[in-house]
Order: structure tokens, then sequence, then C-alpha cells
């Protein structure tokens, strides 16, 4: 039986997560010619950056691209006032200088649908629910594998009615946003509950996963592949800073949080969360949550800290190891291939 990712090309049923802000190119083209999915995230990319980069890949790895877009409804510009008043101590205290806003996680739309339509990914993944009929029509016309990610059974259910591909199970050990679309407000929903039952859909495992014996116990539970992120964090390709590196692979304490962004995600206990705790109503909303943090978390990386510094990543970052992302892939699969011939 030939599955799902093996079929365009994938020699281990792995994704490479898409990790925006936290890796690139480097990252997906190692994962490539591991043997996985590779994933770009496009979040904070520009159409011609996006271009630019998946071109990159492809000169440098022959395998399955993943493209990876956020699908979240852009509210007005909000006031910041409560949320610069509760940060106003920091900012005295740091004596931290104006610094540029990071880019604004946008919205898939026309302009990126057609830069799509030039890459021609493999697999094409949404967070944050889907787009509009007219645009996942003619992604779904690119002849792209269309993945939607999925927190709840609910969602899962939603988004195979829409027609995907398959569904990501992203489980609430998931490093990173919780891409809750549904209701109004996040239920973390652990990935076992969200396996089981089948779905008229292949599922995709996500959270939690750092090991091989972590994806047979996936498979084993009904899912057709894993999408692996915080593993792969630890690997030299990744773009993080080096205080949250030094972090993976010893800290044990994460928690979903949304001092960073606005919206739920998870990750390492930090100084911000440990002081104002991890959900605070005054974080403006969600793409717009991190300018604000943008000076403190300039000038405390700058001195070897991430107080301030979204330390995205899930259950599994005790126990992730720090080696290339090839051989990690490699060291995946081949731990994979022996928890299945043992059981
Ligand atoms: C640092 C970080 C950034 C992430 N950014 C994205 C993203 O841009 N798009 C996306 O679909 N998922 C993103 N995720 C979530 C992953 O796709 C995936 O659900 C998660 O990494 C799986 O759990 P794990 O980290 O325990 O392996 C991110 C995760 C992390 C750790």
């Amino acid at each position: 039986l030939v599955g799902l990712l093996e079929r365009i090309g994938a020699r281990a049923p792995i994704i490479q997560a898409p990790m925006a802000g936290a890796a690139g190119p480097a990252l997906a083209i190692a994962a490539i010619r591991g043997g996985a999915v590779g994933s770009l995230p496009c979040a904070l990319l520009t159409p011609e950056q996006v271009i630019a980069q998946a071109g990159a890949v492809r000169a440098a790895a022959k395998g399955p691209l993943n493209l990876n877009f956020f699908c979240h409804a852009m509210p007005a510009p909000p006031d910041e006032t409560a949320w610069r008043a509760l940060l106003q101590p920091y900012y005295a205290a740091e004596a931290a200088r104006p610094a540029a806003s990071p880019p604004l996680r946008l919205p898939f739309d026309a302009a990126m649908c057609a830069a799509l339509e030039r890459v021609r990914p493999e697999v094409v993944s949404f967070h944050f629910g889907l787009p509009d009929v007219s645009l996942l029509a003619r992604v779904r016309a690119s002849g792209a594998l269309v993945l939607g990610n999925a927190t709840t059974r609910d969602e899962m259910h939603w988004l195979a009615a829409q027609g995907v591909d398959a569904v990501i199970a992203q489980g609430a050990e998931a490093g990173g946003h919780a891409g809750w679309f549904l209701g109004k407000r996040h239920s973390p929903t652990m990935l076992a509950e969200l396996l089981g039952p089948l779905l008229p859909v292949p599922v995709i495992a996500a959270g939690g996963i750092v090991d091989g014996q972590g994806i047979a116990r996936a498979l084993a539970a009904g899912a057709t592949a894993v999408q692996i992120g915080t593993a792969y964090l630890a690997c030299p390709e990744s773009s993080i800073a080096g205080p949250f590196r030094a972090l993976l692979g010893t800290a044990t304490d994460s928690q979903f949080t949304n001092l960073f962004s606005g919206r739920e995600a998870r990750g390492l206990v930090n100084r911000l969360m440990r002081e104002l705790g991890p959900i605070r109503g005054e974080v403006p909303a969600f793409p717009y949550g991190s300018a604000a943090l943008a000076p403190l978390r300039a000038k405390a990386e700058a001195d070897g800290r991430g107080d301030y510094s979204p330390l995205w990543a899930g259950t599994g970052a005790p126990r992730v190891r720090a080696m290339g992302a090839e051989q990690l892939t490699r060291t995946l699969a081949a731990e994979l291939r022996a928890a299945q011939e043992a059981a």
C-alpha cells in the first residue's frame, strides 16, 4: 500500500512542519533530502519571497514541497493602549529603544495564490481554516494535495466536508499556534482524542512527536502520516535565536500563551509568561500582538535572553535531539521501521 506522502515522492510518512519565523528554505531542503516533505511557512512572506524561497528549495533538493498559509480574518488595527501600559515597567527597566515592528502574519489571498500557481508545490497546507471557495478551487486546480489543520473533532469533520485531501490533526501537545477556527474559543484536545474512529479523509498526526516510536504510535492509532515541528527546531538549519536553542532538550515547562501574537500558541515558559501570566486580555487581537514587544525582544535577545521572545515549542521539547535535519529525518524513518518490525 503506497501512502499519501509516498505517492508524491516522500520516502517517509513525515512532513517537516512549517514554522513561521523559526525556519525557512535551509530546513526544508535538508528535510526533503532526508526523505520527508519539506515545508515553507509563508504567513510572514510576500508573494515574491515565496517564489524566491521555493526556487531556492527546488534548486537544492528534489522532492515534495509544502507551502503553508494562514487563513485568519484580519481585524481592524486594535487600540494598544492597555497592552503598552502593562508593558511600561519593562520598557523602563530595559531602557529599550524603539525597534521596527516585525512583519504581520497575513492571510492567504489572490496574490499569494498566483505565487502558488507559479511554484506548483506538491502540497499546500492551511492553518486557521481554509480560504474562500474560489481561491480554494484555484489551489486544487494547481494539482497540489490540499491539507487543512484541525484542533477538534468538529474541525476535522468540517474540513473533510470542504473536500480537503487530508486533515492535520493538531493535538494540544503541538508547539506554536493552535490553529483552531470553529467556535468562540480554543478548546485544547490531546492528539489521542483526535485520532481514532476514522474520518472519510486521511489524517496526519501532529503534536509531541519527536522520535520514530512516536510516529509508530500515531500510525497505529490510525494516522496516515505525521507532521513534526519541535524536533526540527533543534536542528542547526532552523533559525531560532541562541537563548531559545539552549532551552531545547532541557526545558520541560510549556504552556499556551497569547502574549506574543494575540492567539494561543504553545511555548516554553519564559519571564514575560511567568510575570504577566500566559493569557492576558490586554494583548491586541491576532496578528497585531507582536509589535509592542519588538523593542523588548530586540534588547533582550542582544543580551542573550529570551525573556520577551516567543519560545514556541511543544511538549516534546525536552526530548529533542540536536542533529542535522537530513540526519534527523533518516533517523526518524529508521526508528519507525524498527518500531514497526518489533510490533
Ligand atoms: C516555532 C513554531 C512555529 C510554527 N509555525 C507554524 C506555521 O507557520 N504554520 C503552521 O501551519 N503551523 C505552525 N506550527 C505548528 C506546526 O505546524 C505543528 O502543528 C507542530 O509543530 C506539531 O507539534 P510539535 O511541535 O510537537 O511537533 C509551528 C510550530 C512551532 C513549534
